[in-house]
Formats: structure tokens, C-alpha cells, sequence
């Protein structure tokens, strides 16, 4: 579902910019400061609702303006849509499709899958458990189209089991609302379950494709809680969550081992080989993916991200998915050798 065209309103230095993409691969050369990021974000702002390097809209504004303004041209079922977003300073948000105003911010996430690979890509392997969570919901809602109504209604009965942990209420008030976290909870586990299981595969034939040192790769999933069902386990941290007011136990707390030769890969791996491995995890739910959906990669500074041996090898991995793919790079004016593509000069907030 390539993007033919994309329109920036007000990003940042990007006062007015229109870009005819390649629906294969395009490359955002230019100096440091010159917009190659912010044309990033506003793609990520698009379809994912929100930027990639902050949570304040208003710093992504353009200064003295009041809002932004993103909107693509894209195959959807072989039909072109109109897809755009509008922000405001004062944290508005409004979606349209079709010039159709949309009221869930999923709507356009579902259209067009992204996946973002930043210089910080391996902090999928040795950061928090959230980058992992996150990136495991993301495969599950692109497959499931329940699954972000169990996220929204999980989350929902947790934060307010917070609030009566907090009134230091327990008996049925705090039972009104463990009863559908456990039901949500394990409902949601058993999606990441089968999701981790079903793109297993795909992920181990990326790293394949990336090195020439495959790693035997294993992905297992942490629930969140340890007991067999969800209900013994919150009873079991009753007395520790009235104390502190949260809920130590269930989904919200999952976690993805990754797990290379037998041994963890936060420990084990070497920054450039956790670089690859997380990757890897990303093109793999790609190419999961490639059947119902073709994702857009978005690549910021693709040297720094890897070295020119496996940058080729990245490109030719992305290009056998046929996904679309918006990279920059500041030292890099064209692509790659045998790739194929458009390339854009970006200066001072304009593309040519
Ligand atoms: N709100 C803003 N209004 C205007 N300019 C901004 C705003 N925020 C950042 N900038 C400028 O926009 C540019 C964005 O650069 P960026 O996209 O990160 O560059 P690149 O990725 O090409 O190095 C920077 O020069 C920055 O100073
Ligand atoms: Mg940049």
C-alpha cells in the first residue's frame, strides 16, 4: 500500500513540503538540521498518532504557528485514499479519511503498518520491557482486529483497580474490577501467545538474511505473572499491591525473553549484534505481515544504524518484502549499489 504522496504542513522547519515517494525506496540526504527527521515524524504522526521523539506536540509545531498539518496519498486495496492528520498546540487531534473525520486514532494505523528504525533500534534487546511490549502489541493489533479494544478495556479495569488500591478498599469493590482485568488479561495473553509463536519463523529468516553469523534465536513471552491463572496470582500480591496502591501482577507487566545460543541477549550480545537481532525482530513481523499488509519502514540516519556491509543487506531484505521504505542518511547522497529508488536533497527544510 505504497505512499504516492505526502504533503507537510508546519514540522518542525518544514514550513510547506509536497513529496512524490518512490513506492519502493526513497532516501532523505542532507546536512544535520536540515528536516531528514522531522519528515520522518510526520509519517510517524500520520499513522501513528503521535512523534517518535517527543510527547510534546507543541515543540513539533512550527514556531509561531498554531498547528500542523500531515497528509499521504495511498494504495488501500487498490484504491487511493486520502489520509491526513491535524494538530494543534493545545493537543487536538483530528484525523480524516477521505476528508471524513475519523474518531479512532487506531483507524489510520490500521491502514498503513510502520516500522521505525532508529539509530536506538537495539534498545528493543537491552532496554525496558516496554520497548519490547510495544513492539509485540504492535504485531498483534495489525493481525488481530479485536485486539486494541481488550488493550483499551485491560487497561481501563487495571487503572481503576489502582484507584481503589488506593482508597485502600478491598472485597467486591476491588472484585468489580479484578474480575475483567483477568478476563481481558488472559484473553490478551493468549493473542501474544500465538502472535510470538506465528512470527517466530519469520523472524529467524530475516537474521538470516541480515548476517552471515546467524545467532539461534528464541523469543518466549513473560505473561506478567507466574501462578497459573491470573486470579491466584492477583490474590497471591493482594497484600503487597493494597500497600502500594498498584497492581504488581498481569499483562501490563509482559515481557519477551529474547533469548540467543541459550543465553539472554541483553547479556550476551555485543551493541552492533543486538543492532541486528533487533532488526531482525522488526523486519520479521514485516514479513509476517507481508501477506495482508505491506509496511512502511522508516529508516533515520541508515549509516549510523548499521555498517555498509549489513546496510546493503538490510536493503535487500526490505526490498525482497516490497515494503516501502523512507530512509536518511547525512553522509550518504545516493543508495546503495543494486538499489533501486529516489533520492531527496533536504535543505534547510526543503526537498528537491
Ligand atoms: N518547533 C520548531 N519550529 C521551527 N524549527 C524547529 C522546531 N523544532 C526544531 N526545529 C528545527 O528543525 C530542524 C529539524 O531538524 P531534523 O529534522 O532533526 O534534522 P535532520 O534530521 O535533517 O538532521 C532543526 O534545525 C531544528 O532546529
Ligand atoms: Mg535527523
Amino acid at each position: 500500500m505504497p505512499i504516492a504522496r505526502l504533503a507537510i504542513q508546519n514540522v518542525r522547519n518544514i514550513a510547506e513540503a509536497t513529496l512524490e515517494l518512490d513506492p519502493g525506496v526513497n532516501l532523505l540526504s542532507g546536512p544535520n538540521g536540515a528536516g531528514k527527521t522531522a519528515a520522518l515524524e510526520s509519517l510517524h504522526l500520520l499513522f501513528r498518532s503521535r512523534s517518535f521523539r517527543t510527547t510534546r506536540i507543541a515543540s513539533v509545531i512550527q514556531r509561531e504557528q498554531k498547528h500542523l498539518a500531515v497528509g499521504a496519498t495511498l494504495t488501500v486495496d487498490g484504491r487511493a485514499v486520502q489520509a491526513k492528520t491535524l494538530r494543534s498546540r493545545g493537543g487536538a487531534v483530528e484525523l480524516y479519511r477521505d476528508g471524513a473525520r475519523l474518531k479512532q486514532t487506531s483507524a489510520l494505523a490500521r491502514l498503513q503498518p510502520i516500522q521505525l528504525l532508529l539509530p536506538s533500534v537495539a534498545d528493543l534487546v537491552f532496554g525496558a520491557p516496554a520497548k519490547r511490549r510495544e513492539w509485540l502489541d504492535w504485531g498483534v493489533f495489525h493481525v488481530k482486529p479485536d485486539y486494541m479494544r481488550l488493550l483499551r478495556a485491560y487497561s481501563r479495569a487495571l487503572s481503576q483497580r489502582n484507584v481503589v488500591l488506593r482508597q485502600g478498599v478491598t472485597g467486591s469493590d476491588l472484585d468489580t474490577w479484578s474480575a475483567p482485568m483477568v478476563s481481558y488479561g488472559e484473553m490478551l495473553t493468549e493473542h501474544r501467545l500465538n502472535y510470538l509463536d506465528s512470527v517466530a519463523y519469520s523472524i529467524r529468516e530475516s537474521l538470516r538474511a541480515l548476517t552471515e553469523t546467524p545467532f539461534e534465536l528464541e523469543l518466549r513471552l513473560r505473561r506478567g505473572w507466574s501462578d497459573d491463572d491470573l486470579a491466584d496470582a492477583l490474590g497471591q500480591s493482594l497484600a503487597r499491591d493494597v500497600k502500594s496502591g498498584v497492581t504488581h501482577t498481569g499483562p501490563h507487566r509482559a515481557d519477551v525473553d529474547v533469548i540467543v545460543d541459550g543465553a539472554a541477549a541483553a547479556t550476551t550480545l555485543s551493541r552492533g549484534q543486538g543492532k541486528i537481532v533487533a532488526t531482525a525482530m522488526r523486519i520479521g513481523q514485516a514479513l509476517a505481515l507481508s501477506a495482508s499488509a505491506q509496511t512502511l519502514f522508516l529508516i533515520d540516519e541508515v549509516g549510523a544504524e548499521l555498517d555498509p556491509g549489513h546496510s546493503a543487506k538490510l536493503f535487500a531484505a526490505m526490498a525482497g518484502l516490497e515494503g516501502q521504505v523512507v530512509a536518511t542518511s547525512a553522509q550518504e547522497p545516493r543508495l546503495p549499489s543494486g538499489v533501486d529508488g529516489r533520492v531527496f536533497h533536504v535543505k534547510q527544510g526543503v526537498f528537491s
